[in-house]
């Protein structure tokens, strides 16, 4: 076992399952401590019964600034922050559906945004924040218009952010389809047809695993000298 995370905190909002619970698992497994938040306090008590004693955790609503306050606020120096908890719809350009339309923005890009605002007080200078976006900011399929505006907006607020709060480092993971509980709790027939439309489309022929990504966002937190990046965890997806 590494000791990456020895003597860190890592902090993850949406760290109760999926890409977030493996992160956090890593960082535990590699001597760090963790503080992982999500809105169930069911999924939460069951990632600190799975992750133990080096975990900690507090419900969180990441689209709500108060909500951000109160978890940021008890908790002493953080090294690194991730920020993967989002919960949206997705509407094709032209939908009337302003809720639908705006919901990628209203419930991925802000959430990351003011979890970075409400987290930086407690940043380590030598830390860094992990930001996540999604494939389809980089390659669109058809009817995501502005949830893939949306992924783009996230990789470029994590340039932006790597100029604002340097020397600290921001960097932005953009995952292909991974099989995630996100997907697990849609109708099988949907998650089928996705997992096998994106295996077709992407060079590695298949969907990608919540450690595949966890590793890459490791990487992100543990390498010095990446900055302003954003690392495509996604079987090739973004090359056909
Ligand atoms: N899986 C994929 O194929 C894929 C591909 C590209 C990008 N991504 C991105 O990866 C991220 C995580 O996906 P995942 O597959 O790991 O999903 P997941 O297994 O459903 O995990 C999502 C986590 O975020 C939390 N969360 C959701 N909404 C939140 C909110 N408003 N405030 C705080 N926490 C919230 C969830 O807990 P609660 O529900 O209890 O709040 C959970 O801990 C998402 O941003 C997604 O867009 C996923």
């Amino acid at each position: 076992m590494s000791n990456t995370f020895s003597q860190q905190r890592v902090a993850i909002v949406g760290g109760t399952s999926g890409i977030g619970l493996a992160v956090a698992q890593r960082v535990v497994q590699q001597g760090g401590q963790v503080h992982v938040g999500g809105r169930s306090p069911q999924r939460l008590s069951a990632a600190l019964e799975q992750l133990g004693p080096a975990a900690t955790g507090a419900t969180v609503d990441s689209s709500d600034a108060d909500s951000l306050t109160r978890f940021f606020s008890p908790l002493p120096a953080i090294d690194h922050l991730f920020t993967p908890g989002a919960s949206y719809s997705v509407a094709p350009f032209g939908s009337e559906d302003v809720a639908q339309v705006e919901s990628p923005f209203r419930q991925k890009f802000w959430p990351q945004y003011w979890a970075v605002h409400h987290a930086l007080a407690k940043l380590s200078p030598s830390g860094s924040v992990v930001l996540m976006s999604g494939g389809a900011g980089a390659r669109p399929l058809p009817g995501v218009a502005s949830y893939a505006a949306c992924n783009s907006a996230i990789e470029g607020l994590g340039r932006a952010l790597a100029i604002d709060l340097a020397p600290r480092r921001v960097n932005t993971v953009s995952p292909g389809t991974i099989d995630s509980p996100l997907w697990r709790g849609r109708p099988a027939a949907a998650r089928e047809a996705a997992y096998a439309g994106f295996a077709a489309i992407s060079t590695l022929g298949r969907v990608g695993t919540v450690e595949e990504v966890a590793d890459a966002v490791v990487f992100l937190m543990g390498n010095g000298f990446m900055s302003g990046t954003t690392l495509f965890a996604d079987g090739g997806y973004t090359l056909r």
